[in-house]
């Protein structure tokens, strides 16, 4: 077994796995029809099968049958893609898991990303924007953390530190589940999206559409804790951070873009280039390496500039872009962006308190000076939830890695304003 941060990449048998329990038993399925002992997720997706499991899909005129939001099971289990037999999270064979050069920062929770479709669907290349998914298809992030050896009252006891990606299963006696979210791609073309919220036995997880707040405290190497509370959150909340054009108000994949899929992955199989490992199963139409990369915004091999923008385009820009929800701020963090006034350089802050305090968004070579950097670490007083620090949503805890990483690029910049 080969323990890389909390996923665990076991080379076990899937058959095996499912064969165990009632909870595995429910939990299969889900695009299970090839009757083919293949690896997981190595296979070409084959038929959902008509399961014994609650299926309120309507069928679609290639007879895949597609769950909409608004139809959504309540239990997790009856959409049939992950496999739980109380010891170990896996994958159901034809779910492929994914990650990504840069994720969101979300308090140190640590993620699994899985892609599915249906069978004889691809999903369009493209080199900018998300990879356009055929309709029927299902994409989901779990949310865990890394148990605390320390007993914790009251709280989720949770290791502090950074995931290294690579594996199909968690392992759960090290790992507590938190979180499942969902989209799936419905008959209209548009994305639905759902989340559950893992029950205290982390058998199944339950279907909750108006947030809920966990209480979990971070233990970090030291044993310093941090009590905060992580929020699931809404369902308008998802749209605030998922609409990227705020007139349109769509729904949109946010992190399978070509250069954020662009790296390798430890896959039972072996270590392969995601997008590569996409084309070969048939799942990407399209698709001519080279693709562009996004850098890891943690890997020094990456420059200080590339590592920091990546973070920001991951972190900011599905609300800071031309047509976001704060693209009227005029501060556009994508990675497309060129124009050092529209990343904030020299540019005078439009909106947001306190802001009488700072000239500019990014002061050049002075973090201390500029208020995006102000907003990543500053909370206003007396506010729930609280205004100041950025991003608005999905975030309870300072994250010190990221923060220092955009100091460092703002202190590295030329000092003067033209
Ligand atoms: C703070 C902003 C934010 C909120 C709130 C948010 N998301 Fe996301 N979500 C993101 C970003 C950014 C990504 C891509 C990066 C990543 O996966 O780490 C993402 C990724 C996802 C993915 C993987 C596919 C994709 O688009 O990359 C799913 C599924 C998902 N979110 C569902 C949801 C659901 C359901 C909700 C509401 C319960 C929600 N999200 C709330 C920002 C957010
Ligand atoms: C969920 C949407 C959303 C996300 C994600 C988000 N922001 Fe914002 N941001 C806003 C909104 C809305 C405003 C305007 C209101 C305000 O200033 O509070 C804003 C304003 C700002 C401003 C003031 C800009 C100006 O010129 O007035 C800064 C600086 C900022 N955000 C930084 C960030 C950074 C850095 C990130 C990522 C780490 C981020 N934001 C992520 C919604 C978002």
């Amino acid at each position: 077994m080969n323990r890389r941060y909390g996923v665990t990449v076991q080379k076990r048998r899937w058959a095996a796995v499912a064969a165990v329990t009632w909870a595995a038993l429910a939990l299969a399925g889900c695009g299970g029809g090839s009757t083919t002992a293949a690896e997981p997720g190595l296979s070409p997706v084959s038929d959902p099968v008509a399961g014994p499991a609650p299926n309120p899909g309507t069928e679609t005129p290639s007879g895949v049958v597609v769950f909409s939001a608004a139809s959504a099971p309540t239990k997790l289990s009856a959409w049939r893609l992950l496999l739980n037999d109380g010891q170990t999270l896996s994958l159901q064979k034809t779910v492929l898991p994914y990650s990504l050069n840069t994720p969101l920062f979300s308090d140190y929770s640590h993620k699994v990303r899985t892609l599915w479709l249906p069978a004889g669907t691809q999903m369009d290349y493209t080199a900018s924007g998300p990879l356009q998914f055929p309709v029927g298809a299902i994409v989901t992030k779990s949310f865990f953390f890394p148990r605390a050896t320390a007993q914790i009252a009251g709280a989720i006891g949770a290791l502090k530190n950074e995931q290294v990606e690579g594996g199909e299963t968690v392992d759960l006696v090290a790992n507590r589940l938190l979180e499942t979210r969902l989209m799936v791609r419905e008959p209209t073309g548009r994305w639905g999206a759902v989340t559950y919220v893992w029950d205290a036995d982390e058998r199944d997880a339950t279907l909750v559409r108006s947030g809920q707040n966990i209480a979990v405290e971070l233990v970090d190497v030291q044993g310093t804790r941090t009590p905060f509370t992580y929020a699931v959150p809404t369902d308008a909340q998802c749209v605030t951070c998922h609409a990227t054009n705020v007139s349109t108000g769509t729904f949109e994949a946010i992190g399978p873009t070509a250069s954020n899929m662009n790296r390798r992955y430890t896959y039972t199989a072996g270590d392969i280039n995601q997008l590569d490992h996409l084309a070969a199963l048939q799942m990407l139409a399209g698709y001519t390496a080279p693709a562009p990369v996004m850098a890891v915004w943690n890997d020094p091999a990456a420059s200080l500039g590339d590592r920091a923008r990546a973070y920001l385009d991951v972190n900011c820009a599905s609300c800071h872009n031309s047509a976001g929800r704060s693209g009227n701020t005029g501060l556009w963090l994508g990675l497309d962006v060129s124009e050092p006034l529209r990343l904030g350089i020299c540019k005078a802050p439009t909106g947001g308190q306190q802001n009488r305090q700072f000239s500019f968004d990014v002061t050049p070579g002075n973090a201390d000076a500029s208020f995006l950097y102000f907003r990543l670490g500053n909370y206003r007083l007396n506010s729930d939830p609280p205004r100041v620090a950025m991003p608005e949503l999905g975030r309870h805890v300072f994250h010190a890695e990221g923060n220092a990483l955009v100091r460092e690029w703002i202190n590295g910049m030329a000092q003067g304003c033209p």
